[in-house]
């Protein structure tokens, strides 16, 4: 049976070994893995190769995605999709795992209903935003780097009685931004799922300096869109000379963490034992209340994702709403 991996979308660290898992395991269970080169454009084009071990050797350190990845307009038009089934059936694909998020898995769920190619999605995404799983592959390993960016900008803040603005990235969620504040101990965060008191921040940050405070960290996540309102309002309103550190796609890149590493073992594991259990299947492995679980494409989209409340109490005494 020929079984094919795929990743769409904004690339995350645990690709690689999510790749290499897949490979691995496939060849183990006698199937024929294969990799779709550049997500869903690829899969247009014809880039579909047969996979060996040699390919995987040696990346489970690596960030990034081997087989790389796109953001495909054309796979919303039919003949293209048309297109892409044909690659397939060329070399006799019937089953994929594809890497991304809820966008990629929307796409292979009217591709599964155009012409019923079976799939199982895996939630990979730093923004951590896709509705249905606590976890998306990528997650802890950008939390890392953001953490190892914010602490060395704190040393230099400190050393120059600065304040810094950190700007995470997570699109229209500050998931990323909430975990950074909280476990970098910042003072200030800012993101789009809580309002802000600037007035109540400064009095206090304002009262902190008089009292011996010699700098302040700020993370703001993009999705609000104030990182500069948030750095003029330091240096004029609260009067501390800031600076700002847009982290952007640092944030994506860099060696899987160990998380990372066991959670896309244990992602492609399941989906592919899923994949040959189910004839017929269009669906999402998630990782909920610390259990693997598969859902449909429907539920995923059914809700926006929101932040777990208790993480969002946590960083509610740095806003002062
Ligand atoms: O979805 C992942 C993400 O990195 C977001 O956090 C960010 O808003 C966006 O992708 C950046 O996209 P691009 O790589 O196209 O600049």
């Amino acid at each position: 049976m020929a079984i094919a991996i795929m990743t769409s979308g904004g690339d995350c660290a645990g690709m690689n070994p999510a790749i290499k898992q897949f490979v691995d395991y496939a060849l183990h269970h006698n199937l024929k893995p294969y990799f779709i080169y550049d997500g869903l454009e690829g899969l247009i084009d014809g880039k579909i190769q047969a996979a060996t071990y040699r390919d995987v050797a040696g990346m489970m350190h690596e960030g990034g995605t081997m087989i790389r990845s796109s953001r495909s307009k054309r796979f919303f038009e039919y003949a293209y999709r048309k297109q892409a089934y044909e690659n397939l059936q060329k070399h006799g694909i019937t089953r994929i795992v594809i890497l991304g998020g809820d966008g990629s898995f929307r796409a292979l769920n009217q591709f599964h209903h155009d012409f019923g190619i079976s799939f199982v999605g895996i939630p990979a995404t730093i923004d951590n935003d896709i509705f249905g799983t606590d976890y998306c592959l990528g997650v802890d390993t950008s939390l890392n780097i953001i953490r190892e960016a914010i602490d060395a900008i704190r040393d230099t803040s400190a050393s120059f009685r600065r304040a810094c603005v950190v700007e995470t990235m997570g699109r229209d969620c500050g998931y990323l931004a909430v975990v950074s504040a909280i476990t970098s101990g910042a003072e200030v965060c800012i993101v789009p799922e809580l309002a802000y008191d600037l007035d109540k921040i400064g009095k206090q940050l304002k009262a902190e300096i008089a009292n011996g405070r010699i700098y302040i960290v700020a993370i703001v996540a993009e999705g609000t869109g104030q990182t500069q309102k948030i750095v003029d309002w330091l240096s004029h309103e609260v009067g501390i000379e800031t600076r700002a550190t847009i982290l952007g796609h640092v944030q994506r890149g860099g060696n899987p963490t160990v998380h990372d590493r066991l959670m896309a073992s244990q992602f492609v594991t399941y989906a592919i034992d899923y994949l040959l259990a189910n004839d017929q299947c269009a669906n999402v492995i998630v990782y909920k209340n610390a259990r693997f679980e598969f859902v449909t494409i429907e539920h995923v989209n059914s809700q926006k994702y929101a932040i777990d409340p208790n993480l969002i109490d946590l960083v509610k005494r740095l806003v002062h709403a």
